[in-house]
């Protein structure tokens, strides 16, 4: 069977925006396509830790989008956060795979609680129902009670929790060393290929 090259990607308004950019380049240069869902929030984020302001409409936000990764693809749509017929809406079209990355404590609780009150929470929402596969890539800290419940509660149905935390084992010297880091984890749980940073093991063998 043909492999299902496509996923929804969701950034929203925690810190890491390199994190959801670095992920986006990934995954269209893995050709796959990506169904681009940005919160009020993550464009406020994006703006103030990567000076990159987004246009406010979805097809112009795309259009900057690729224009900025020098992406000259098709695979990538950005939806609006109340287009409801776009296929991340609904089990019978919807991509298996989410991911939220950066994902702050306020969607993290949203998703928890089923509101599906715009299309990233929706799409989330539906990835749950369908039982495919969530990566909550959350950043927060410290985390409160609230948040860990709320992820124990996500866990347990299936999501997976991904702090983002970068390990320093492979002996960063930049930024990019530890957006890769992260990366690199959430592509290995996803099955993209990658090779981003060294396999733990691997180069401490001859
Ligand atoms: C620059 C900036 C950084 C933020 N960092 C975080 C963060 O790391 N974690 C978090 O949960 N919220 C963070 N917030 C607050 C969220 O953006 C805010 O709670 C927002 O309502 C989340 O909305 P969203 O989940 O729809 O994106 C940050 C806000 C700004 C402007």
């Amino acid at each position: 069977m043909q492999q299902d090259k496509r996923i929804t990607l969701a950034w929203t308004g925690a810190s890491g925006a390199p994190y959801g950019l670095r992920l986006l380049e990934c995954l269209l240069a893995a050709d796959y396509q990506v169904y681009l869902l940005i919160s009020s929030a993550a464009r406020v984020v994006l703006a103030t830790e990567h000076g990159l302001k987004l246009p406010a409409g979805p097809e112009a936000a795309q259009a900057a989008l690729a224009e900025h990764l020098h992406y000259q693809g098709d695979k990538l749509v950005v939806c609006g956060k109340e287009d409801w017929f776009s296929p991340v809406a609904s089990g019978s079209a919807a991509p298996k795979k989410m991911v939220v990355c950066p994902c702050s404590a306020g969607t993290l609780a949203s998703v928890a609680h089923g509101m599906s009150d715009n299309l990233l929470e929706r799409a989330a929402d539906v990835v749950l129902k369908e039982r495919g596969q969530l990566l909550m890539v959350v950043r927060e800290t410290p985390f409160s009670s609230l948040h860990l419940e709320n992820m124990l509660k996500l866990s347990n149905l299936g999501a997976t929790i991904m702090p983002a935390a970068p390990g320093f084992y492979h002996q960063p010297t930049s930024i990019e060393d530890l957006v890769d880091f992260m990366v690199a984890r959430i592509l290995d749980h996803l099955g993209v290929e990658q090779g981003l940073v060294p396999r733990w093991g691997y180069d401490h063998r001859t």
